[in-house]
């Protein structure tokens, strides 16, 4: 299969290669569109011959339940069995952006979009050009992150062919992803809900608009998967990477000197040093421009053939909890 590449505009999606794009979801196509997070792998979510084609082309195993995006609250009506208050609030709190809700599924979703569980995730995205495929398609789409399968997750358009190329229909090429990483996942089918994935939208946002939750940290390990996002050892980069607390020079240098080739993820003014075997990328202090960022430089790093990734941890808290979750699944000491 050839994949169709269509450059479109965030700020005025060209409504041509928008329909093209939705006539191919309508068919029981796979079209990779831009959101505010990172990039999705969308598929008309109420066909099920059409939703197995992601798992096909992601390589996913089938007990990863999808993401399923819609265009507004109205939407979300045929797709659930009920609608919590914490569910209204949020929603009109923050969709549309980048939160999931996890609710109670109807017998319209079909079992494959689900992974067969009583729940689905739902979520309205922020990206003009997410929103006018969903309108024009007119149809609820599951889309996962556009990558195969445990591996990094796409914020440009490059990223996405690097990895399905020739695996699905269509791509339209909105640019960089502003968000960068993935939205937060938070279960309303428990009371109080609960945190599956740390995401854009933080706990302090949320506990803002809801009051308490549950947090990663407080969530039973063992005993059934909640969400299988939450598996260690996920959007990770090929290259082995590690996380240093504190400065990560030290580091650094022990295994420049020991013969390696070093991606080096420093903070802005921490890098500098110039070694034969070293390729440093300088990121943001701040955790929105770091988040936006994270994901480019960890496919910029695998590119450049470096054997380690060492990451210079940014300061554990609040703000920086998504950002910290990634690093840790990324990371080869889980
Ligand atoms: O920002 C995002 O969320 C992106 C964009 C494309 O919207 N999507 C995304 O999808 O990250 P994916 O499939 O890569 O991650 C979806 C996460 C996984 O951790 C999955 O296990 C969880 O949501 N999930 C999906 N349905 C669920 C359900 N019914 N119950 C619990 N977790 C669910
Ligand atoms: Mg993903």
């Amino acid at each position: 299969m050839t994949t169709e590449v269509h450059a479109v505009s965030p700020d005025a999606p060209d409504p041509h290669a928008i329909a093209r794009a939705a006539a191919v979801l309508r068919g029981g196509g796979l079209v990779a569109f831009p959101t505010e997070t990172v990039y999705g792998l969308g598929a008309n979510a109420l066909d099920p011959a059409a939703v197995v084609r992601i798992f096909a082309a992601k390589g996913r195993p089938a007990t990863n339940p999808l993401i399923v995006h819609v265009a507004g609250i109205e939407e979300t009506r045929a797709l659930v069995t009920a609608w919590p208050e914490a569910a209204e609030h949020l929603a009109t709190r923050f969709w549309p952006g980048p939160l999931t809700l996890v609710l109670p599924r109807s017998a319209a979703v079909p079992d494959l979009v689900t992974a067969g569980g009583p729940t689905v995730a739902l979520r309205v995205p922020r990206h003009p050009i997410a929103l006018a495929l969903i309108r024009a398609a007119a149809l609820p789409i599951a889309a996962p992150s556009a990558n195969r399968s445990t591996s990094l997750s796409p914020t440009r358009a490059e990223h996405v062919l690097r990895g399905l190329e020739g695996r699905i229909d269509l791509l339209l090429d909105g640019g960089p992803t502003a968000g960068g990483i993935e939205s937060t996942v938070l279960d309303v089918t428990t009371d109080p809900p609960r945190l599956l994935r740390p995401g854009l939208v933080t706990p302090a946002e949320i506990e803002a608009a809801i009051g308490s939750i549950q947090r990663p940290g407080e969530v039973p390990t063992a005993g059934a998967l909640r969400s299988p996002g939450m598996l260690e050892r996920h959007y990770a980069p090929a290259t082995p990477l590690e996380g240093v607390e504190g400065s990560a020079w030290g580091r650094v240098e022990e295994l420049l000197r020991a013969g390696q080739r070093v991606g080096w993820v420093a903070f802005t003014g921490e890098g500098g040093q110039e070694r034969e075997g070293l390729v440093t990328i300088e990121m943001p202090r701040d955790p929105a421009g770091y988040s936006a960022g994270l994901y480019a430089a960890l496919h910029a790093l695998d590119r450049a053939g470096v054997d380690r990734i060492v990451v210079s941890l940014p300061p554990d808290g609040q703000a920086w909890l998504a950002v910290r979750d990634r690093l840790q699944r990324a990371s080869v000491r889980g």
